[in-house]
């Protein structure tokens, strides 16, 4: 039988830069994020249906926010849009407009809660901008045609990434720039392509959906009313013991602490009373995870250390996983306790 091919891309507005205006075409930087519907987006994009091959768009606002706001209902509603839209026989990929402020933490997130199952055949491509909707050279429509072009490419898969050409996987991809359009990057694990004038040149493997996933993530956070706190804390010179012990202080705004990412010096080291401080935190059942303040590498796990590795993570990768297996870890042991042992 001739299975026919998925012919929808959904894509999904959350605001950010890409639909960001300023008053003056001139003005980079003093633009509101967030101001241009994603229909609207799409609209203004000229070559798109070359592009789509075929293919329809289909588009939805999930939020309308600068990514710096970005937040834990949000995270939960666009996660659960993206698996409804991914389960549909008659879509073939997800692509998300972001801002680029914290979109390595929602691709993080995204990987690590979508089931594999839908990872391995269906791709979710990120995209952003640098430069506002309103600028003289505007960098969000030439970006958002790359993500159409890499979500529709034969064979795509797994949470990535696109941004001034580059293709970047979810684990891997990192701001690195506070300005450059070309603001992204993989690191050592190097970009998995890029898209030249509407096709993509692989150059790596696609994404393997098998790594930092934490299965049952993606119901628990929609049914979660608050989610475990967990804050990340830096080793620099003159380090000491004042910021630990503070966020271990209890504060009406806030659930008490349950987890520290350490963002150490080099291979995660730390300040010796910092140290002790976390020492003092773990005691008192706060989980520890040790990444590194370095843009580059990953801690590699020294024998006997005190705290464990953020097992590769960068600091605000590691604290979304933390978050999600105190979650899941916070189920079996509400589930353990509630269960009749008759
Ligand atoms: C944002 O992250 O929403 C604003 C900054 C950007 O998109 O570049």
């Amino acid at each position: 039988m001739n299975q026919k091919k998925p012919k929808n891309i959904v894509v999904l507005g959350t605001g950010g830069t890409i639909a960001g205006t300023a008053a003056r075409a001139s003005d980079n930087l003093g633009y509101s994020a967030a101001q241009v519907g994603v229909a609207d987006l799409l609209a203004g994009v000229p070559g798109m249906s070359e592009v789509l091959e075929g293919h329809a768009l289909v588009c939805e606002q999930v939020a309308q926010i600068d990514s710096k706001d970005m937040s834990f209902a949000i995270w939960s509603a666009l996660a659960l849009r993206v698996q409804q839209h991914l389960a549909q026989d008659d879509v073939a990929g997800v692509v998300i407009t972001h801002g680029t402020d914290t979109l390595e933490e929602t691709a993080f997130l995204l990987h690590a809660v979508l089931p594999a199952a839908l990872q391995l055949h269906k791709p979710v491509v990120l995209t952003c901008a640098m430069r506002p909707a309103s600028a003289l050279s505007p960098d969000g429509p030439q970006n958002l045609l790359d993500a159409v072009a890499l979500a529709r490419a034969d064979g795509a898969c797994g949470v990535m990434a696109v941004c001034a050409g580059v293709v970047h996987a979810a684990l891997a991809v990192q701001k690195v720039h506070v300005y450059r359009p070309d603001a992204f990057s993989s690191g050592d694990a190097g970009p998995l392509g890029y898209i030249e004038e509407g096709r993509l040149r692989l150059v790596n493997n696609w994404p393997l959906a098998l790594t930092h996933q934490a299965p049952g993530a993606l119901e628990r956070i929609t049914q979660v009313k608050t989610w475990p706190r967990v804050e990340i804390v830096m080793n620099y010179a003159g380090g000491s013991a004042a910021v630990v012990e503070a966020l271990l202080q209890p504060v009406p705004s806030a659930p008490p602490l349950q987890g520290l990412i350490v963002a150490g010096t080099g291979n995660g080291t730390l300040h010796f009373e910092l140290a002790a401080a976390l020492q003092r935190a773990g005691q008192a059942g706060v989980r520890v995870l040790r990444a590194s303040r370095c843009g580059e590498g990953r801690v590699l796990p020294v024998a006997g250390h005190a705290f464990a590795d953020s097992n590769g993570l960068s600091p605000v990768k590691a604290r979304v996983a933390l978050m999600l297996a105190l979650m899941i870890e916070g189920q079996t042991t509400r589930a353990a306790m509630c269960s009749d042992p008759n």
